[in-house]
């Protein structure tokens, strides 16, 4: 038998945080994965999987021989949507990495490995630490903070049918803001992980507006009219983008049962298939 890892779906940016916030989900990728004598098998899947990349790529960071291994992945996380299912793979085959070399489980060194791959910390954090996260990564040193997210919300996700490539999403953004709208999102940020404790849900609707990432990348989702209407019409306290998208996120009140059931009903008309997810925050 071999080992098991699970590694959970992550949202990312919460509206203003781009590159900075995410949230653990209760959704996951597992896999077992065992050294293997097939050598050519290890290599076949280095080309295009990425938790063999992860896993490749760990041992050449620390100098080690590489063991050839072989994942069976069981994925419940949706692929390009949004919901950190390539964080999930990315860490999955660096904890395997770091069990197989027999390396300290440090949380921080795998976070830096994770995003030296990723190239932004905001899903692979949540990935490795659970919970909400604030993360920066500045010249090879991770620094962290947790957010308490109030017991008062829930999150509804709300899956589209089609992908949106995170690389595609990235180019999309502009190069440079204006000064104003970096001012926008620094008082928004700074409202919402004050207001995920608090438990403030008027602070929280203002503090999910973001001028850095949403407003280019709605442009890349059909029905996107519909679908901000259905929300507007609907108690979500807010919502937002889940990293990249297509994935939209929905902070709903905890004890709020009707809005689910109206969304439902509401996406049911679009001509795009919605999937409507309530999702736990996994807290490790
Ligand atoms: N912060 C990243 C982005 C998350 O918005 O592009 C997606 O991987």
């Amino acid at each position: 038998r071999g080992k098991r890892i699970a590694v959970p779906a992550t949202s990312a940016n919460l509206g203003p945080g781009f590159d900075a916030l995410g949230l653990a989900l209760g959704l996951y990728n597992t896999c077992e994965f065992r050294p293997s004598n097939d050598k050519e098998i290890f290599e076949e899947n280095l080309k295009e999987n990425l938790i063999y990349q992860a896993y490749k790529y760990s041992f050449d960071f620390y100098k080690e021989k590489q063991v050839p291994v072989s994942f069976d992945l069981e994925a419940d996380i949706p692929v390009s949507r949004g919901l950190g299912s390539s964080a999930a793979c990315i860490v999955m085959g660096i904890m395997a990495a770091f069990d197989i070399m027999g390396r300290d489980f440090d949380k921080k060194e795998i976070l830096k490995i994770a995003t030296s791959i990723e190239g932004h910390p905001d899903n692979v954090a949540p990935a490795i630490f659970g919970g909400a996260v604030v993360s920066i990564l500045e010249n090879n040193q991770v620094y962290l903070e947790k957010i308490a997210i109030s017991d008062k919300f829930k999150f509804l996700a709300l899956i589209p049918d089609f992908r949106l490539s995170t690389k595609e999403a990235r180019g999309a953004l502009p190069e440079t803001y204006p000064k104003a709208d970096a001012v926008f999102n620094i008082s928004r940020v700074a409202m919402l992980v004050l207001a995920l404790e608090s438990g403030d849900e008027n602070n929280l609707k203002i503090a999910l507006q973001d001028k850095i990432h949403q407003p280019c990348r709605f442009k890349l989702i059909p029905e996107i009219g519909k679908i901000e209407e259905i929300i507007r019409d609907s108690r979500a306290l807010g919502s937002y983008l889940s990293g990249a998208g297509s994935t939209i996120m929905l902070v709903l009140k905890k004890d709020d049962q009707i809005s689910e059931k109206e969304i439902r009903e509401k996406l049911g008309k679009l001509s795009k298939t919605y999937d409507l997810k309530a999702l736990e925050i996994d807290k490790k």
